[in-house]
């Protein structure tokens, strides 16, 4: 059996070599176990089963090898619970992921973006593991980390795990992270590793002047992206996208579920049309982020074809309502079917918001500017008539 040292080498080279890991967060990486962190059963998707609970368990203790390798994967998050710890599926099969040991690229990213020093306070919202808060802990001191975290079974374990690693004097809160956590604050970082669609205004609140929040953002849409937010003296926080990332939600903000067997109905009644406008404008990072800011609680889920062509379905689904729409890609057509069922028209509401991204420049993902206040979250883009 291959030791764990060879695989975390291997992994730390291969972060430094694509530049994702920069130099003065190398050590971390190198001292921090990231297997120790991974709890005995991790999952993985399987996409052969047919139904919703894809999400199978992989046991350590049956493939120790397999277990290994997926923990220092440098691109992979490892699923570390399903179905908020009960999981729906026979055989601990899952069907939603819950919490999981976020990809070590990913973190690493985050951890650039914070732009630490060591003198420095941060709090991270989503303990999950404990691995992003050991490498925190490791470039500041544990007494500079504050980690908090929903679920009291993943906070116990990561408390447990900190602990044994060498890292127990970081301040593991069992709680909503939504609130913060105001007995340690002011920080001079807040680092959230579970995503809101609105910004909780706590966080600004906790954050010192001069300060930033680092936090993905989320949409019932599925685009989002990686907000750096600075707090002014005002105490309202500034920033923009500044990465492309995806996370689970924050749980209380976290919309209904929505999957095609439980949205799509009377398939033979939807209406049909053809429209000429790309579907691949209703996925695109760029376009999508717009679409997720001016079509409110609608779900998207892209399907590619399973053979080799190019053709590919996108759904619109919106269960509140009981509306779904869907656009089918094929290559060589010049012109693409639409369904469309339900009292919202949701294929011509994305489409708007498309035919608007378009006019108003095809607007980059950064280009638009997130405001938090204590009234709320406001996003603009900066140069245009919205
Ligand atoms: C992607 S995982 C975190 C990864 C983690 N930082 C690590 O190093 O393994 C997101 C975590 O956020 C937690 N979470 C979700 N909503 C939360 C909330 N409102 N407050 C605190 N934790 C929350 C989830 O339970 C989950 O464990």
């Amino acid at each position: 059996m291959t030791e764990p040292a060879h695989y975390l080498r291997r992994m730390v080279d291969e972060l430094s070599s694509s530049g994702e890991l920069t130099p003065e967060w190398r050590e971390s990486f190198l001292s921090v176990p990231r297997h120790m962190f991974i709890p005995e059963i991790v999952w993985y998707q399987d996409l052969t089963i047919k139904d919703d609970n894809d999400l199978v368990p992989l046991r350590r203790a049956e493939d120790p090898e397999t277990w290994l390798e997926l923990a220092y994967a440098p691109r992979k998050a490892l699923v570390t619970q399903v179905d908020d710890g009960c999981p729906v599926g026979p055989g601990l099969r899952g069907c939603t992921i819950t919490s999981s040991a976020s990809q070590p690229t990913v973190v690493a990213r985050m951890l650039a973006a914070l732009n630490l020093t060591p003198e420095m306070t941060v709090c991270e919202i989503g303990t999950g593991t404990g691995y992003n808060a050991a490498l925190l802990a490791h470039y500041l001191g544990a007494h500079s980390v504050t980690t908090i975290e929903l679920d009291p079974q993943i906070a116990a374990y990561a408390r447990q795990t900190l602990a044994h690693v060498g890292y127990d004097g970081v301040t593991t809160v069992t709680g909503n992270g939504s609130h913060g956590y105001p007995s340690r604050a002011p920080y001079d970082r807040l680092l959230a590793t579970c995503a809101p669609c609105r910004v909780p205004y706590p966080w600004v609140a906790q954050t010192r002047p001069g300060g930033q929040v680092v936090t993905p953002w989320e949409t019932p849409y599925g685009a989002g992206g990686l907000l750096s937010l600075t707090v002014s003296d005002d105490g309202t926080a500034t920033g923009t996208i500044i990465d492309n990332v995806a996370f689970m939600w924050l749980r209380d903000q976290r919309p209904p579920r929505a999957s095609l067997c439980e949205s799509v109905y009377n398939r033979d009644q939807a209406s049909v049309t053809y429209t000429d406008l790309h579907p691949a404008y209703a996925t695109n990072f760029d376009p999508a982020v717009a679409i997720a800011l001016r079509v409110p609680h609608c779900r998207m889920i892209c399907y590619s074809a399973i053979d080799d062509s190019e053709a590919f379905t996108v759904w619109f689904l919106d269960p509140s309502s009981r509306s779904w729409a869907k656009i089918d890609y094929e290559s060589d057509a010049d012109h693409y079917h639409v369904n469309q069922l339900g009292p919202r028209r949701l294929w011509d509401e994305v489409e708007a918001a498309c035919r608007w991204w378009l006019q108003a420049g095809s607007p980059k993902a950064e280009q638009w500017t997130f405001t938090i206040t204590p009234e709320g979250q406001r996003v603009n883009l900066v140069s245009c008539r919205s």
